[in-house]
């Protein structure tokens, strides 16, 4: 799974699902582990599900407010909520930053409305739809999740981690899901 090339580890994990409650669940695995501060990327076609994916990841960081796609505004924030867990005092989990980058005509219109800074605030999580659209904008840490479709319901996620940080976020993710590596 790791591939150790200097500083530029990258790891990778290959999922199928069969359902968009199974891709849910998955987003939720994956939003369960999030502390803040982290950088995901989304690709796919139309209707690929990184929506869908993305409900589930809100879910799984406590948020219950209904996530729908950010299309005619680009960004669409979601409070952090309190998290309680046992033998714990409660505490606020990262607001939820969601882009869709699907109308976006030129990467400098990111740099224009200054959302540069939740990229690197280091404190919400950053989901981008359509992140292909502005690819020379993203640091090396990330997690990209490439979704395409294999039939109506089925749907392949390739997981690619760039960065230690996020090698072992996707180490913990698969744990958690059961699932096999790739390579
Ligand atoms: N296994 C699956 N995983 C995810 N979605 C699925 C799956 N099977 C069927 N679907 C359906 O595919 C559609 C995915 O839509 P969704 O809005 O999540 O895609 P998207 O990638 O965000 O599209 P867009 O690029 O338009 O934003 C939904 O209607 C969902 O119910
Ligand atoms: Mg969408």
């Amino acid at each position: 799974m790791v591939d150790n090339t200097q500083e530029d580890v990258t790891c990778t994990l290959d999922i199928v699902s069969h359902s968009s409650a199974q891709t849910q669940r998955l987003g939720m695995r994956l939003g369960d582990l999030l502390s803040g501060g982290e950088l995901l990327l989304l690709e796919g076609q139309l209707g690929s599900g990184k929506t869908t994916f993305t409900q589930g990841l809100a879910m799984g960081m406590g948020i219950s407010e209904l996530v729908s796609s950010p299309t005619f505004t680009l960004l669409k924030e979601y409070a952090g909520q309190m998290l309680t867990q046992t033998g714990q005092s409660p505490r606020r989990g990262p607001a939820l930053y969601h882009f869709d980058l699907y109308r976006l005509d030129d990467p400098e219109e990111i740099l224009d409305l200054g959302f540069e800074d939740y990229f690197y605030d280091g404190s919400g999580v950053c989901v981008v739809e359509w992140a292909d659209k502005a690819a020379e904008l993203w640091s090396d840490g990330h997690l990209s999740i490439r979704l395409k479709a294999m039939s109506e319901t089925k749907r392949s996620l390739l997981l690619t981690a760039t960065g230690p940080r996020y090698c072992e976020l996707l180490r913990q993710f698969q744990k958690n899901t059961y699932a096999t590596a790739s390579s």
